[in-house]
């Protein structure tokens, strides 16, 4: 086992603890968002994901039934988590008891099993490090939701934020080979197995679009302009009734601020936007006379280090999320396998609320079109033949 990775592990244990400590107990169990568990629920659901693996899969301990009941993602539908969860007591002398027991009972199966698929090169660390990680992100978008819906509009911008002209400068990718995919341990079964991809020129704009740029968006209404907009992305908009992203408030003065989950902040002209559904970064795209790059032309870009500021808004990618050529489920079908499904559009990057573990050019991330608070943003591409 190594030490640095399992020191990692503790730490972000440790961080989902302090996550869910930091709100009063009502907060710990109520929904904040229509797609978001229970805090509790997640804090539950890391510390069953390591009884799962570790002790039931390499230990031979045996299964509980209730435990599995109230934290698989396929045991209660979310809206009936609430009123099921323990408190945070009694999840943490849980969490108290498994930690003590957990160095013991993964030695013990790396010693008995070292070339086991699950233990090879540290695997189940790296497993259990980024499963956590991409939960307490998910924790921080319910922080936000909570945070949006107890936000007064009192607060007051120091400064405005003022709208600029979109400026791209593009970066051109002449044609060739790229590398697509990751084999490591630290990799997930979706960038599996690695392989070269041929691909045609195109152009990669080196920054995602910031505030400004798509606060000029939303003042040349953008977000009515029905020729932006897919037949779908009108039906979202209307309903949804989006007139900006996700987070953005108006305060007293007509001045915008943004809410996170430590509350409003000042939204910087030039930071990469975000609280974006994946249609309201292609009817940015269609504005900006453009179109979202295919995730292996984000991929050859990234490698080719023709990417800044990757990693403070996650990119909606054009494509459908969907397997390599070769795909193979591990450590368990339901991983990435159900999301192959047609409905999930990849993203790439990482937010400023990601996890370190997961920051890497073949990390792919996958959610519905319709989702906005999930810190992604947009980046543009388009044929080289285009660029002027
Ligand atoms: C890849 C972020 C969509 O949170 O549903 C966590 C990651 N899978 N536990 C999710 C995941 C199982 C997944 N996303
Ligand atoms: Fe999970």
């Amino acid at each position: 086992m190594d030490a640095s990775l399992y020191a990692t592990l503790q730490e972000i244990r440790c961080a989902a603890r302090t996550l869910v400590q930091s709100v009063p107990p009502a907060d710990r169990r109520r929904m904040h968002h229509k797609d978001l568990s229970p805090l509790l629920w997640h804090l539950g659901h890391i510390l069953y994901i390591e009884q799962q693996w570790v002790g039931e899969r390499l230990a031979g301990l045996s299964h509980d039934n209730m435990r599995a009941l109230l934290f698989r993602p396929d045991g209660l539908r979310k809206p009936e988590r609430a009123a099921r969860m323990p408190d945070l007591d009694a999840i943490a002398r849980d969490w108290a008891d498994w930690e003590g027991r957990f160095p013991e009972l993964l030695a013990a199966a790396e010693s008995a099993y070292p070339d086991h698929p699950l233990l090879a090169r540290d695997f189940m660390l790296h497993f259990l490090i980024q499963h956590h990680g991409q939960h307490l992100e998910t924790m921080r978008q319910a922080l936000t939701a909570r945070a949006l819906d107890r936000d007064t509009g009192e607060f007051r911008p120091s400064q405005t934020l003022r709208s600029a002209p979109l400026s791209v400068r593009y970066r051109a990718w002449t044609g060739g080979h790229s590398p697509i995919g990751d084999d490591g341990p630290d990799s997930y079964d979706n960038e599996r197995p690695s392989h070269d991809l041929p691909l045609p020129s195109f152009a990669i704009a080196e920054r995602p679009v910031s505030n400004a740029a798509y606060l000029r968006f939303i003042e040349e209404d953008g977000y009515r302009d029905d020729r932006y907009w897919t037949h779908e992305g009108r039906h979202w908009r209307d309903h949804a009734r989006a007139q900006a992203p996700w987070h953005w408030r108006l305060d007293g003065t007509g001045r915008w601020y943004g809410v996170d989950h430590s509350g409003p902040f000042e939204l910087a002209s030039d930071a990469p936007v975000f609280g974006l559904c994946a249609y309201e970064a292609r009817a940015f795209a269609r504005y900006a006379r453009a179109r979202l790059p295919h995730e292996a032309e984000w991929e050859a870009a990234m490698r080719a280090g023709l990417l800044l500021d990757v990693g403070r808004a996650w990119e909606w990618c054009e494509n459908r999320f969907y397997p390599y050529p070769g795909f193979r489920p591990f450590p368990y079908r339901g991983y990435s396998m159900p999301w192959f499904d047609g409905a999930h559009t990849t993203l790439r990057g990482a937010s400023i609320y990601s996890a370190s573990a997961t920051r890497r050019a073949s990390f792919r991330n996958f959610h519905a079109a319709d989702k906005r608070h999930i810190f992604a943003g947009v980046r543009l591409c388009h044929c080289l033949c285009l660029t002027h």
